[in-house]
């Protein structure tokens, strides 16, 4: 039985992917990942903020008197050096550590100086890079499609700066989501990964403050991604991988079943450590031999609605009868 299969144009030995976080952070987390049977990681993010804020400081901190403009150029060219090396290192010993796929991830939310980064990335060895673009606005004047724009000016940015595929992750507050993911598709990326989880704020009712909502996913999360996949897959210009809520290898199932060509596990890990990895990937073996599939080609794909010429209207009588019934 064959669990290999392709996403960005990648060869995965398995559909299961370590999304990024911190246990991806290190050589030593990216190894135990491998062995735990991950096809590929996404590394944790480096953010776009971290390095416009060193170069920032050591701007600010410098001797006026040292300042002319080649030392100017120079101290922000080391600054940004400074906030990358760690990364393009872990990019680089994560590569020479394992056999599988390292995918960068990049965190941003403009097409900034950042963006020449990525030609460093390709150089230091990652075989693509994830960019989580996440434009969060409280800017009420701004419009749906201006907000779209900053995702397509980034992306081209840095497919400009770099020749390896491109994913971007991204979340789902979108209007008229399946127009712009479409687009999104079709711009040149090589996956999308959907969706992101954003970090949400609670309340304490008590003491009048902020606190933060639970950071990891729940195992009922998954059905949104779910939904998107199945609706995009087959429509959409490049591959999908599937995020939030994958907890186990049954839903996993369910994700390449709706046309992903891989999926990212996160929450689960922290929770049940890396090695759960290998159960997962033990139940999608499990679910094939019961069915007798070879290869993961055989099934992928096998629920999207990507035949249906209008799933809105059978989602909506799907949604008639279940209230009816409910009632
Ligand atoms: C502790 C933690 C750290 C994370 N750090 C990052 C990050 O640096 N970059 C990123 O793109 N996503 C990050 N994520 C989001 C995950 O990659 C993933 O998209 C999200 O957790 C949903 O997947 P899950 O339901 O399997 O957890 C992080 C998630 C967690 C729980």
């Amino acid at each position: 039985m064959d669990l290999s299969t392709k996403y960005m144009g990648l060869a995965l030995s398995s559909p299961l992917i370590v999304g990024s976080c911190g246990l991806t952070k290190s050589v030593k987390a990216v190894e135990q990942c491998a062995c735990a049977g991950a096809g590929a990681v996404v590394l944790k993010s480096i953010f776009e903020e971290q390095i416009v804020a060193e170069v920032d400081a050591l701007v600010a901190s410098g001797e006026q008197t040292l300042w002319h403009p080649e030392a100017d150029e120079y101290i922000r060219s080391y600054g940004r050096e400074g906030a990358v090396t760690a990364f393009l290192d872990l990019v680089r010993d994560s590569k020479k550590a394992v056999g599988i796929p390292i995918i960068a991830s990049v965190h941003c939310v403009s097409p900034g100086i950042w963006t020449e980064f990525a030609s460093r990335l390709q150089k230091a060895g990652a075989d693509a890079i994830e960019l989580n673009i996440n434009v969060l606005t409280s800017d009420t004047r701004l419009s749906g499609a201006e907000m779209e724009r900053a995702y397509f000016s980034v992306v081209e940015a840095v497919r400009k700066a770099s020749g390896i595929p491109v994913s971007v992750k991204l979340g789902y507050h979108f209007s008229g989501m399946a127009g712009f993911l479409s687009r999104l598709s079709e711009s040149g990326l090589a996956g999308l990964t959907l969706f992101n989880r954003s970090y949400n704020s609670d309340f304490d009712v008590e003491r009048f403050e902020l606190t933060a909502a639970r950071f990891l996913s729940s195992p009922n999360e998954y059905v949104l991604p779910l939904r998107w996949i199945s609706l995009l897959a087959g429509r959409a210009g490049c591959d999908l991988c599937a995020s939030t809520g994958v907890h186990d290898g049954k839903t996993a199932v369910k994700m390449l079943l709706a046309g992903a060509a891989a999926v990212q596990t996160v929450s689960v890990l922290y929770d049940r450590g890396v090695e759960h990895l290998q159960t997962m990937v033990a139940e999608v073996r499990a679910y094939m031999e019961r069915h007798g599939f070879e290869r993961i080609a055989d099934f992928r794909g096998r629920m999207s609605q990507a035949l249906s010429d209008n799933p809105a209207a059978y989602e909506r009588v799907q949604f008639m009868r279940h209230s009816v019934g409910i009632e």
